[in-house]
């Protein structure tokens, strides 16, 4: 994966190191969405993560490793296949959930007896990583169950006056996040699609992997059917049809938006078009989101995406933020 030139300094990266090194939290650009760090070996930093996202404590963190060769340290048990896929895809957007060393704290995994590693690909992350010498705890940079942040501006726009150092290594190429494996059963499981998908592990793990579908028996925290949602209220079409039987039932007096691959209904006052190809319709996905919801819309109308195991990823992001929450509004 290629970045683009990144301008953050030597003297910023001093910076944030030292304030891992103190405790303190510091969103880092990874190649996914930007996250929320902080020194996965000590606990009250890893604490105050989860006080600034207002995240439950039943909801576990991924630890960022700085190379493949560090899973060792906080994982065992590791199985052939998942050692094929640390060496394939790291750094990159693939996430592997294992059996967990004694030493990992409960703080990071929920007390539960795994753990949830990955080497991210962005180059300030890996610097970051390679400088403190340490792992980070690195969940998404927003409030919980809010978008994920893909700039550094979005992370600022989470958290205002709360926000931490935000080290800006440009847009996310990547743009929804990593994919979860779980590598602890008889055979893998997909908890969280992304843009690496089952047929590609299966490639290169020689092994067959289950795909999100069958999750339900497997624990997936975290996984919420309302998440990744904009507080403006959202409503799934899947096709034509309901598009238009949809508009026939939304009053006119409510201000819509669309989001999805065709033409915008005329009636919208708002719309985002997004690319027929899904790694730049990824990359695209969750600023469109960001900005219907700051369109003062009483509802966003999101168009299930093409069919295809590359849009996965995508297909349930827009799930879960169509699935209505307390949070938004109801119309
Ligand atoms: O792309 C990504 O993975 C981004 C970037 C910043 O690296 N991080 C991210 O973290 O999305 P977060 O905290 O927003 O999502 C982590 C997910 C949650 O759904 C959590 O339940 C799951 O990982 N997870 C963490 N540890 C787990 C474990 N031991 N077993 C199962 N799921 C786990
Ligand atoms: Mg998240």
């Amino acid at each position: 994966m290629t970045h683009p030139p990144i301008d953050v300094t030597d003297a910023e990266i001093d910076q944030a190191v030292a304030a891992l090194r103190a405790g303190q939290l510091v969103a880092i650009p990874t190649e996914t969405v930007y996250g929320l760090a902080a020194d996965a070996t000590n606990d009250d930093a890893v604490a105050r993560v989860f006080a600034l996202k207002g995240r439950p404590a039943d909801r576990p963190v991924i630890v960022h490793l700085g190379a493949a060769e560090d899973l060792s340290d906080w994982a065992v048990d590791i199985p052939e296949y998942a050692q094929a896929w640390a060496e394939h895809f790291w750094p990159g957007p693939l996430t592997l959930v294992l059996q967990k060393k004694e030493h990992v704290s409960g703080s990071i995994t929920a007390g539960q007896p795994t753990v949830a590693c990955r080497v991210p690909a962005h180059p300030v992350a890996l610097k970051v990583l390679k400088c403190l010498g340490h792992a980070l705890v690195a969940p998404s940079a927003n409030r919980y169950g809010q978008i994920s942040p893909t700039t550094a501006e979005a992370v600022h726009d989470e958290f205002g006056t709360e926000a931490p150092m935000v080290l800006n290594g440009g847009p996310a190429n990547v743009g929804i996040e990593s994919t979860i494996v779980a590598c602890v059963g008889p055979k893998p499981v997909i908890l969280r699609a992304g843009m690496i998908t089952a047929e590609a592990l299966e490639g290169v793990g020689q092994v067959s992997v289950d795909g999100l579908q069958s999750q339900a028996s497997v624990i997936a925290p975290g996984q919420v059917a309302s998440h990744y949602a904009p507080r403006t209220r959202c409503v799934w079409v899947d096709d034509a049809a309901t598009l238009k039987a949809c508009l026939e039932g939304i009053s006119t007096d409510l201000r819509l938006g669309y989001l999805g691959w065709q033409a915008p209904p005329q009636r919208v006052a708002a719309a985002e078009i997004l690319a027929d190809e899904p790694k730049r319709a990824a990359q695209q996905l969750y600023a469109a989101l960001r900005e219907l919801d700051r369109a003062q819309l009483d509802r966003i109308l999101i168009h299930a995406p093409p069919k295809g195991a590359c849009w996965e990823g995508i297909r349930d992001r827009l799930k879960r933020a169509a699935t209505p929450s307390h949070k938004q509004q109801v119309v």
